[in-house]
C-alpha cells in the first residue's frame, strides 16, 4: 500500500458521507413530487448532526439546484462540512480551461471559494484523461479545490489519471464507483485492490443499490419511476439475499439491512456516499456507523450475494 500524502489523508479517515443526486433532481429521483427541499435539508442536518459531514453532489444534479441547495444548507450550520463535486465536459466543454472554468460555476453556486474534492464525473474518448488532468491540475494551482478525483473510471483510465497527477506532484484521492451488494464489480475486477495500493480511495456510490437493499421493495412493492423497469427482474431474486441482511442485522441488536449494506461496504474499504430523501433516511443511515460486521458475517454475505448476481 503507498503511503497516502497528507493532502489526501482527510479522505481516508471518513467512513461515510452523503449523496447529493436527490437534491432537485426531476428526472430520476422526482424531487418535489414526493419529498421536498425541506425534507432534504433535514436529511443534511440530521447527516451533519451525526458527523456525517462528507456530501457528494455534481454541477449535473439537478442542473445545478443540488450545488446551490447545498451552499443554502452550509450557510444555515455552524459545523464544518467537506463538498466533492463533479464536472462533464458535456456540451462542448472540451479544453483545458474549460474544467477551471466548470469548477468556478461550480463554486458560485455553492457559494465557497473552494471544495474538498473535484471529480471527473465520468470518462470520454472526446477529451483525452490527460487533458482532463490538466485541466483538474490547474484547479489545484488556482486554489479553487484541495484534492483530485476521478469516477467511473476502469484501472486503465485511474492509472493514466494517476501518472498524469503525479508528474505535477499532484495525487489523485479517489474514484468514485459503482460499487454495492448488488454491484461488486470493483471488488472482482481488481480495482478496489489497486486502489488501495496507490492509496486512491474508493468511493462507492449507489451503495443501497438505488433503494433495493433496504428491503423495502419487492416483486409486489415495486421501485417508483425509472427504477421499477431497472431493477424489474431483479427483486425476486435478491429475496434470500435480503432475508440474510435481516438475520444478520437482528445479530447486531437489530440494525436494519441498509446499515448492514452500508457497514459490508465500510469492511470492505470503500466510503459510501448513501442518498438520503428525508430525516427518517439519513438517521437510519448513520446508523451504519459505531459497529463492524464479522469476518464470518462477511463472507456469508459475500457467498449469497455472489449467487444472486449469478
Ligand atoms: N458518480 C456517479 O456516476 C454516480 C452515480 C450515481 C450516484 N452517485 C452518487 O452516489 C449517491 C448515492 O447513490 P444513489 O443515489 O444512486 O443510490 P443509493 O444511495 O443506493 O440509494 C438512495 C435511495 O435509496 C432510498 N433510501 C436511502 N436511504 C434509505 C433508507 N434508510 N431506507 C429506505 N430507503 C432509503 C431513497 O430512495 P426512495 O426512498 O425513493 O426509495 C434514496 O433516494 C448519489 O446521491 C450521488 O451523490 C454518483
Amino acid at each position: 500500500m503507498a503511503e497516502i500524502g497528507h493532502e489526501t489523508r482527510f479522505l481516508h479517515a471518513i467512513e461515510m458521507g452523503l449523496g447529493a443526486w436527490q437534491w432537485g433532481d426531476r428526472i430520476f429521483w422526482q424531487f418535489e413530487q414526493g419529498y421536498s427541499e425541506g425534507e432534504v435539508h433535514d436529511a443534511f442536518k440530521v447527516s451533519v448532526e451525526q458527523g456525517i459531514r462528507f456530501i457528494d453532489t455534481a454541477e449535473i444534479y439537478g442542473n445545478g439546484l443540488s450545488e446551490r441547495l447545498l451552499g443554502r444548507f452550509m450557510r444555515e450550520t455552524d459545523q464544518p462540512v467537506l463538498v466533492a463535486t463533479k464536472y462533464f465536459p458535456f456540451p462542448w466543454r472540451f479544453r483545458v480551461v474549460s474544467v477551471p472554468r466548470a469548477l468556478k460555476n461550480s463554486l458560485e453556486r455553492i457559494g465557497v471559494e473552494s471544495v474538498d474534492l473535484y471529480q471527473v464525473h465520468w470518462p470520454t474518448p472526446l477529451m483525452s484523461v490527460d487533458r482532463m488532468m490538466d485541466g483538474m491540475a490547474e484547479c489545484v494551482k488556482n486554489g479553487m479545490t484541495r484534492t483530485v478525483g476521478v469516477s467511473n473510471f476502469d484501472q486503465t483510465q485511474m492509472l493514466t489519471a494517476y501518472s498524469a497527477l503525479a508528474r505535477r506532484d499532484i495525487p489523485l484521492a479517489s474514484n468514485q464507483v459503482h460499487y454495492s451488494l448488488l454491484n461488486r464489480k470493483a471488488e472482482k475486477n481488481g480495482l478496489l485492490a489497486r486502489c488501495k495500493e496507490l492509496g486512491v480511495r474508493l468511493i462507492a456510490y449507489s451503495p443501497l443499490e438505488k433503494g433495493l437493499l433496504t428491503g423495502k421493495y419487492d416483486a409486489v412493492r415495486r421501485p417508483p419511476g425509472t427504477r421499477g423497469g431497472i431493477y424489474g427482474g431483479m427483486l425476486s431474486k435478491i429475496e434470500p439475499l435480503l432475508k440474510l441482511m435481516t438475520i444478520i442485522g437482528q445479530d447486531h441488536g437489530g440494525k436494519t439491512n441498509a446499515q448492514v449494506a452500508l457497514n459490508w461496504l465500510i469492511c470492505k474499504g470503500a466510503l459510501p456516499i448513501p442518498g438520503a430523501k428525508n430525516m427518517r433516511q439519513a438517521q437510519e443511515n448513520a446508523g451504519a456507523l459505531g459497529w463492524r460486521l464479522n469476518e464470518e458475517e462477511i463472507a456469508r454475505l459475500d457467498a449469497l450475494s455472489d449467487k444472486v448476481l449469478e
